[in-house]
Formats: C-alpha cells, structure tokens, sequence
C-alpha cells in the first residue's frame, strides 16, 4: 500500500515514517509538511494527515482531486473546514477521529454507557494533559468525550459544554479543565460527580506510536471502502 503522508515531518507524522519503513507491505510515496507540498505526480492509495489544519484543508483538495481515501488525524478544525470535510466524504472514504488510539476509542464507549447508566444530577467533568507544543484547546479527544456524554444524556454539547471558569457550577454544564506541560503524550480522565461518590474512567497515552499504528490500521481498512464517512470505531469492527 502505497501512503501520501501530511504532516511527514511532525511528531506522529514521524512515528508513522517509522513504522511503515519496518513493514515490506506498506511504503510512503509523498509527503508534505509546512516546507513542501505533494507534486502532482505523487500517487498513494490512502492519504494520511496528521499535521495543521492548514495543510489539512490542502490534504483534502489533494485526495478529493485525486480520488484518494483520507486517514485525518489533525485536530482544532474549524466548522469551516469541517464542512469541506463533511462535502468531501460524498466522493471519497474518509475516516476523521480525535484519537487513533484503541484504548480511547473502549474509554469513548465506556464514557457513553456510564454517562447514560447515571442520572444527570451525576456533574461531568473532563480534564486533559498534553505536552507544552500542543496547539489547541482543550483537545480534540476532550470535545469528543465532552460530545459522548451529552449525546447520551440528550443535550447538546455546544451549548452544555465548555472551558471550566470562575463561578457556581451551572446545572448540566460539562467543564473541561486543559494543562500542558513538559513531553506528556496526552491524558484524558472524565469524572462524574455524584452525592458523596464520583466514577472516574481515565486513558493514558505513553506512546504516540499507539496514533501511528491506528492510523495505520484505519488506512489499510478504508482502502477499497464507498465513500463516506468512517468513524475510527467503524473501522475496529
Ligand atoms: N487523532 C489522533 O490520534 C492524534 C494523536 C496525536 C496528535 N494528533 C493531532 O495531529 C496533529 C499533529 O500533531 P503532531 O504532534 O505530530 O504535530 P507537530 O509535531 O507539530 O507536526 C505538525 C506537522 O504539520 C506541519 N505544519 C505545521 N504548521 C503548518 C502550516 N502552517 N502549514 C503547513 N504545515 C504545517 C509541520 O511541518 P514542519 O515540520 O515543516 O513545520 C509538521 O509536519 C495535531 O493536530 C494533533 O493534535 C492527533
């Protein structure tokens, strides 16, 4: 499988170029990162982006041009850009996730049944922890955590969910509390408090290379899909 990598030069972007240089089924046949683009000859069977949202929104136009499925991995995407996304999928396979790990994609699942099982006088809140070069906040897999727990519980996350400030806590509200620092890969707990008991369901990443083989995986089981959009989850299956 040939793979158009975005992003090559990144931190995941790397881990990826390392595992498919140890693997004799898979090889990178272009990349671009903020000094160089894909040239028009540059042909793969899957493209991958995990870089910024402004190569991302290149990415796009360079695999719907092409007819090439897309892995996206970037996250602190714009509704803007969302929406391209979204426009895209109806001519190629795309499968967008926040996380490409295995174990967020248990504890997404696990956020759902509990927040579902417990009344919503249970608070929720989710706190993250990523290394200092991180751009945006809260993370990606933060706003999708946030989002589980209010589609259980029938809200709607925009409105219900948002950066922890000063002030009472308001009822219903979803706080997520950001903290970065040093070369932490990227943790995420989510607590519900309740009356004089709290569930607490946390993930730990150590590794970022549990990203590069996700993406790795997605990539080989959306080659040859209709297009659409694919869910990380749907790809696992
Ligand atoms: N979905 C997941 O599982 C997952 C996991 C981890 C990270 N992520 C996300 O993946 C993305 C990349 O993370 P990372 O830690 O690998 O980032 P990184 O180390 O900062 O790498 C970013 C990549 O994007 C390129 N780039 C940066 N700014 C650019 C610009 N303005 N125009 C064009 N290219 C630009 C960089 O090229 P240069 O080197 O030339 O600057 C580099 O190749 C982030 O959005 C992060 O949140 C997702």
């Amino acid at each position: 499988m040939k793979i158009l990598l975005s992003g090559a030069s990144g931190r995941v972007g790397r881990e990826i170029q390392r595992l498919v240089e140890s693997s004799d089924r898979l090889r990178i046949s272009g990349t671009a990162s903020s000094e160089h683009f894909f040239r028009d000859a540059d042909r793969g069977d899957v493209l991958i982006d995990f870089s910024r949202p402004e190569l991302s929104a290149r990415s796009l136009a360079f695999a719907s041009a092409h007819g090439v499925p897309l892995v996206l991995g970037t996250t602190g995407i714009e509704p803007a850009l969302q929406a391209d996304i979204d426009a895209a999928s109806a001519s190629i396979p795309i499968c967008q996730a926040a996380n490409f790990s295995l174990g967020v994609n248990v504890l997404l699942d696990l956020v759902d049944r509990a927040a579902a099982a417990l009344p919503d006088s249970f608070e929720a809140e989710i706190s993250e922890l990523h290394h200092r070069w991180k751009v945006d906040a809260p993370s990606g897999t933060a706003l999708a955590l946030g989002r589980a727990v209010a589609q259980a519980r029938g809200s709607d996350p925009d409105a219900v969910a948002g950066v922890r400030g000063a002030g009472v806590r308001e009822k219903g509200g979803i706080g997520y509390q950001v903290a970065r620092g040093g070369d932490v890969v990227g943790e995420h707990v989510v607590t519900f408090f309740g009356e004089g008991e709290r569930v607490e369901l946390a993930h730990r990443c150590s590794d970022r290379a549990v990203f590069a083989r996700g993406a790795l995986h997605a990539a080989r089981r959306l080659f040859g899909r209709e297009p659409g959009r694919y869910s990380f989850r749907d790809l696992l299956a």
